[in-house]
């Protein structure tokens, strides 16, 4: 049997990116998703990318036959762990959904891990279990804060059940790896970032505000102390993400325990410059309109992405102007995202 690694939630935005590097990098991957957030069409999309039979099991990770059945059918040496809700609007309106589905979810995976002799993990960890910073650039040793809505602490709470995890049996490696923002889609625009409604993510509002979804953009406040007074981030392209992952894996086969990574750029973008770079690039008037601020957003967060580079000999290379390209391009070559059939747009706007 082939060595395989099962990454969760593959079928989703970053799961998707991060099974094409993996197969690009000679790995076997076997994707399974209860596509609640995602659909068949990306898995059809990876094939065509690739031009392997991607492995893809219709599935939930709560579901403990099922798993107990893919590690005896698969040699699965390591899983990645993407599969999770993300809304944070929704996790304060359902809150139960929420720490069923991420943390019960994730002790249900753990727990058929251990059954099955498998203890290589890589977790979907978010910069939100930072809470508020008191300084930025934020490292690692700044220890976490208080994310501040029922999505941050369903990841917290994770983070702190794999270390007891850990603690508790020297078999298991995890690594927790704390992603800043990815935005950005894969160059050929043939996967992306696909949400359902109305997102509420910086970068799919904007592209989807440019090809006309949406009227305007709101600009969430306007008094921060910042360089105009917008919030600023850590933009990171989702294809350098994905790589940091194949890094985490790598690292995995050398060490035990557990450990934590941010994985950001180290540069922070406010959206006046985000929007701003967007019309320069792509020659697309932004319509926006400011409001006051969004409940729970942070002035200012950046990562020091220093003990990426160090330990798993990971930097980002995308800057700012590829991940826009990038972005639009998927927007572009898909108006309704993957509910559209796939055709290249000319994007002759790109300056
Ligand atoms: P996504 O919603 O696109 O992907 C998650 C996938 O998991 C979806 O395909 C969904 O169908 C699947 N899924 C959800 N619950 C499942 C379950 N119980 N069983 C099987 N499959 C299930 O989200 P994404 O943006 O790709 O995020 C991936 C991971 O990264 C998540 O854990 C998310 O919390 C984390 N994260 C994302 C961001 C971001 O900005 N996108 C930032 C920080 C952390
Ligand atoms: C948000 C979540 C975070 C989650 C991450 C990925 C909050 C408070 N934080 O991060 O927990 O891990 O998404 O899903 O929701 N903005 C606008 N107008 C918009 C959308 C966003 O001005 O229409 C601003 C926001 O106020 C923020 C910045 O753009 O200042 C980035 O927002 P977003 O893309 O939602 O990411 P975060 O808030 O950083």
């Amino acid at each position: 049997m082939r060595k395989t690694t099962l990454i969760t939630g593959g079928a989703g935005y970053i799961g998707s990116h991060t099974a094409l590097a993996l197969i690009n990098a000679g790995r076997h991957v076997l994707v399974l998703d209860n596509l609640c957030n995602s659909c068949r069409e990306c898995i059809k999309r990876l094939e065509q990318l690739t031009l392997t039979r991607v492995d893809f099991i219709k599935g939930d990770i709560r579901d403990s036959r099922l798993l107990d059945d893919i590690f005896s059918r698969y040699d699965v040496e390591a899983v990645v762990h993407f599969a999770s809700l993300k809304s944070v609007a929704e996790s304060v309106s359902n809150p139960l959904d929420y720490y069923t589905n991420n943390v019960a979810g994730t002790l249900d995976l753990c727990r058929a891990m251990a059954r099955n002799n498998v203890f290589k993990l890589v977790f979907s960890s978010s910069a939100t279990v930072y809470g508020e910073p008191t300084r930025t650039p934020i490292a690692e040793d700044f220890g976490t804060g208080k994310p501040v809505n029922p999505y941050g602490r369903t990841k917290l709470m994770i983070e702190e059940l794999l270390s007891d995890l850990c603690h508790s049996d020297p078999r298991w490696s995890i690594a927790l790896l704390r992603y800043f923002n990815p935005i950005g889609a894969h160059e050929s625009g043939m996967i992306g970032e696909d949400p359902t409604g109305r997102p509420n993510n910086l970068l799919p509002c904007l592209t989807q505000v440019a090809i006309g979804r949406i009227p305007e953009l709101t600009v969430f406040g306007s008094d921060y102390p910042t360089v105009d007074g917008t919030c600023v981030r850590d933009y990171i392209h989702v294809v350098d993400l994905a790589i940091g992952h194949l890094k985490a894996l790598l690292k995995l086969q050398q060490t035990s325990g557990i450990d934590v990574w941010n994985l950001g750029t180290g540069v922070g973008y406010s959206v006046l410059q985000i929007i701003h770079s967007f019309e320069d690039i792509t020659g697309i008037a932004i319509p926006y309109r400011f409001a006051p601020r969004r409940p729970g957003d942070i002035a200012k967060c950046f990562a020091d992405p220093g003990k990426a580079k160090r330990e798993l000999g990971w930097t980002a290379q995308r800057d700012l102007r590829q991940m826009i390209i990038d972005a639009w391009r998927w927007q572009s070559c898909n108006p309704q995202g993957y509910q559209s059939s796939f055709k290249i747009a000319a994007l002759s706007a790109v300056r």
